[in-house]
């Protein structure tokens, strides 16, 4: 069983990231004989962050009551392929996308989805992609996701034949290192992320609670990324 967990930045009903995400999801069922889930959120209501840091503690967060997002983080961890689209406004992620990643923004010191597949789909009339996708890039990068694959489509420029092709070679590229159980590839960030945490992590300055997540997992102790992975194989 595949377990993948969706997020839609795009609150719009007639959503484009919407078609091309069900594209996606139509084309891993088709390219896979293995038995795949799916958890899609969008449209939810989430709570922007507070900034009181209680998360980057170790502890609750204080919205978790209010929206239940505590379960979306319970539904991504139990997930082998994590999928975030969103429209591009004002050259950006949309506002419910920026929301959606602070909420798991803590996730980011620890690698909390290590184990994990990326994928990426972003659509625009004409401008900001490179700047959403670097973004995204470097958001899952940070949260541990592996082998990161990036979906674009330009509404005014794309041919949208050509993107759907895209979508087909992409989702079976991935069914095929799921099934062939093909080592997880890191980007050169995660591993950049990783150096830099782990010196953080090792100092005096370090935060105590995520500092005791990195003994505790025994990242602190390893090389690299990659090596967990290895290790753990
Ligand atoms: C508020 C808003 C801001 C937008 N900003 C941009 C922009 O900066 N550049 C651009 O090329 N398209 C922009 N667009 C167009 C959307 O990115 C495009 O229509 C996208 O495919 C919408 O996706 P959706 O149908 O999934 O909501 C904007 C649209 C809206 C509603």
């Amino acid at each position: 069983m595949v377990k993948v967990f969706i997020f839609n930045g795009s609150l719009n009903r007639n959503s484009t990231t919407d078609y091309l995400i069900k594209n996606f999801l139509n084309k891993l069922k088709q390219n896979s004989d293995i038995e795949l889930s799916t958890y899609y959120l969008k449209n939810k209501e989430i709570s922007n962050c507070i900034g009181c840091s209680r998360c980057f503690q170790n502890k609750e967060c204080v919205l978790d009551d209010k929206d239940c997002f505590d379960k979306v983080r319970a539904e991504m961890l139990d997930s082998d392929i994590i999928i975030i689209g969103t429209p591009i406004y004002a050259n950006n992620v949309t506002g419910y996308c920026k929301t959606f990643i602070d909420r798991i923004s803590s996730w980011c010191h620890i690698f909390k989805l290590i184990g994990k597949r990326g994928v990426i789909i972003t659509t625009t009339s004409n401008s900001g992609l490179d700047e959403v996708n670097n973004y995204l890039y470097k958001v899952m990068s940070y949260l541990g996701l592996a082998d990161i694959e990036v979906i674009s489509h330009q509404l005014n420029k794309d041919n949208i034949n050509r993107t759907l092709d895209e979508i087909d070679y992409i989702s079976s590229k991935l069914i095929n290192n799921i099934k062939n159980n093909e080592k997880l590839k890191f980007s050169k960030l995660s591993e950049e992320s990783f150096e830099r945490l782990k010196e953080f992590y090792l100092s005096e300055n370090a935060n105590i609670n995520e500092k005791k997540y990195w003994e505790e997992t025994g990242m602190i102790t390893c090389e690299s990324l990659d090596k967990i992975i290895y290790e753990r194989r």
